[in-house]
């Protein structure tokens, strides 16, 4: 196993392993690499979806995601984030699978609309391209680090409401229809905007720019602009590693204490389709 950094304060890649067949010590490896790195890239992994599965459940459960069209017909468990329907056809620019699906590319953490939100996600890159569809993560432990004293002290005990339909109306196309897509039901949540990590204990800026709606009993517009402004310090440069796939790449990252976005690519005439298994949470986020 080659173990790699691929930014000065996040990720690493992982050669000469097959995560179709890992034996008991490797995966004590790649889950301690994880939680240290945050994000670990796999290069050259042609597996099968039944072996991501496999792979992705040796970490323990995983979610079914609530959007119904992006599953997968054959496993529930696979989240399918492509612009290409089941039969190889790109979907409609104005399709409302599609129109939810390109949220994506606006900065978020998996899950976090719920009360215990992922651990973690691991994304196969099954047809990717290089012109656009980038995908960049943030390291949130750093980016909480680095803020000023008197910041951190302001935004300790802060809160924040999560909200799935706040992903919705953020769409302009969306927001006005009268079918908005097929979800599972999932009421607004409250999380900490500093959360402690359960493993590592370390404190970081808990934030996902697409479901969350504003800071508990704190004036609406001051605390939009505070989380703006929180949001424009993570994704610094400093803060992101930005990954070009190649097919086959497999990405796992820490939704604990990461963030990520995708790069817009022209979904009319490119094909990417990316399968994706989440891991359910264990805790609900602690304030930090
Ligand atoms: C995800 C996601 C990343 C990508 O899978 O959680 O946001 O590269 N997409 O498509
Ligand atoms: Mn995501």
């Amino acid at each position: 196993m080659k173990v790699k950094q691929i930014h000065k304060n996040i990720g690493v890649s992982i050669e000469g392993i097959d995560l179709s067949k890992i034996d008991e010590n490797t995966f004590k490896k790649i889950k301690d690499l994880w939680v240290q790195y945050l994000i670990i890239i796999f290069p050259k992994q042609n597996i099968s979806d039944e072996d991501h599965i496999k792979f992705g459940k040796k970490f323990g459960e995983l979610e079914v995601h609530p959007s119904l069209s992006h599953r997968s017909s054959k496993n529930p468990e696979i989240y399918r984030v492509s612009n290409v329907d089941e039969n190889g056809k790109i979907i409609p620019n104005k399709e409302t699978s599609w129109q939810y699906l390109k949220q994506s590319w606006l900065w978020h953490t998996d899950s976090s609309f719920r009360k215990i939100p992922s651990n973690g996600s691991i994304l196969h890159g099954i047809s990717t391209t290089n012109k656009g569809g980038n995908t960049l993560f943030a390291n949130m432990y750093k980016a909480y680090e680095d803020l000023d004293e008197t910041l951190k002290e302001k935004i300790q005990n802060l809160r924040v409401v999560h909200d799935h339909e706040y992903i919705i109306n953020l769409s302009k196309e969306l927001s006005r229809r009268k079918n908005k897509g097929n979800y599972d039901k999932l009421d607004p949540v409250i999380h900490p905007l500093v959360r402690r990590h359960p493993v590592t204990k370390k404190p970081s800026l808990f934030l996902s720019p697409h479901t969350m709606v504003k800071i508990v009993d704190y004036d609406y517009d001051k605390g939009r602009k505070l989380l703006e402004k929180l949001i424009e310090h993570s994704i610094q440069p400093k803060y992101v590693y930005e990954h070009i796939w190649n097919n086959d790449d497999i990405i796992m990252w820490d939704n604990r204490c990461t963030m990520h976005s995708v790069k817009p690519f022209n979904n009319n005439i490119i094909k990417r389709i990316m399968h994706r298994v989440t891991l359910v949470g264990d805790k609900e986020p602690v304030m930090a």
